[in-house]
């Protein structure tokens, strides 16, 4: 539970993955107060009501929401998950125009509402969106940022585990970039437990094409679940869940969020992810964070697919 007496937690949609983002949240209870929001009366009401009735066995947050943007008042948090989502095959950069003119109307209002709060964009492609909410609300970058490529470090976190044969959490691997197709793993600097991940022969050295391999499979992991069921919504939910709590605990995580970067390895004006201390002001890229001469080729190749799809939004 957060260490803000009282912290509430806003989520903007009720669709898989703001309901997904509700019920990890409420689980977790990563906030006192869940407010859930969408224009759709019926379906928001029905959520909240879905959610409601299981709070019984989830611990002390309580949920609320409805088709009245007011119910984000005074939160502290405030996750965007509206929009429209992936189809099977479509990139997350095809997204940008429709989501980026639904967050233009919708930014105004939630700040007004909530002038205080950190904004987390979930909706995709977030990189961009995450350009256009810091444009439009006028925040300071670092209250205004992306769920980024912490989904898919937990991804290939969870590949190397199984691959390893260790616990999840002793995985130190992190992906970076575009939260899409131009994201790519930070080697250079992986590891399990202490030991790099170049030097890990605990049953068997990883050979550089296997990894390249797992990181073809941790980039295109949306693409394949898409095509299976529709969508993705419980790892993004739950990824969701996790930087709230590193905002509403003040806890100092580092994580890869995406926000707008300033002359990061000469990167100004574009959002992607890289490692970042989040805490209760937002979130903070580390400038130390290091690069071999493949990873530095990688993130400005990121920058450049990002900075081509806010060309065309005219942004
Ligand atoms: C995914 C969506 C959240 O990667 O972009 O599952």
């Amino acid at each position: 539970m957060s260490v803000i007496e009282n912290s509430k937690l806003s989520i903007i949609g009720a669709g898989s993955v703001g309901t997904s983002l509700a019920y990890a949240a409420l689980i977790r209870e990563s906030a006192r107060h869940i407010a859930l929001y969408d224009i759709k009366k019926s379906k928001v009401d029905a959520e909240v009501l879905d959610l409601a009735h299981g709070t019984q066995f989830t611990g002390s947050s309580d949920i609320v929401g409805g088709d009245d943007i007011d119910v984000v008042a005074g939160s502290h948090v405030v996750v965007i998950t509206a929009g429209a989502n992936q189809a099977p095959g479509q990139t997350r950069l095809e997204l940008a125009g429709t989501n980026a003119r639904i967050l233009e109307s919708l930014m105004p209002q939630l700040v007004e509402r909530a002038p205080e709060a950190v904004f987390i964009l979930v909706t995709n492609p977030c990189d961009v969106l995450t350009v256009v909410a810091q444009q439009v609300s006028g925040l300071p970058a670092e209250r205004v940022f992306a769920s980024g490529t912490v989904l898919d470090t937990s991804r290939l976190r969870w590949k190397l585990a199984q691959r390893a044969g260790v616990s999840t959490a002793s995985v130190h691997a992190h992906i970076v970039g575009e939260h899409g197709d131009t994201e790519f793993p930070l080697w250079s600097s992986a590891t399990i437990g202490p030991v790099p991940l170049l030097e890990w022969n605990g049953g068997q050295t990883f050979e550089v094409d296997e990894l390249e391999s797992i990181a073809r499979d941790t980039r295109d992991a949306a693409y394949a679940v898409i095509e299976g069921k529709g969508v993705t919504n419980y790892a993004i939910g739950l990824s969701g869940a996790r930087i709230v709590e590193a905002v509403l605990n003040d806890e100092h995580a580092v994580m890869p969020v995406s926000t707008v970067l300033s002359g990061f390895h000469g990167i100004d004006g574009v959002a992607l992810s890289v490692p970042s201390i989040v805490d209760a002001g937002g979130a903070h890229p580390l400038a130390e964070t290091r690069f071999s001469t493949l990873e530095e080729e990688r993130l400005q190749a990121s920058a450049e697919a990002l900075r081509t799809s806010l060309a065309a939004l005219g942004r």
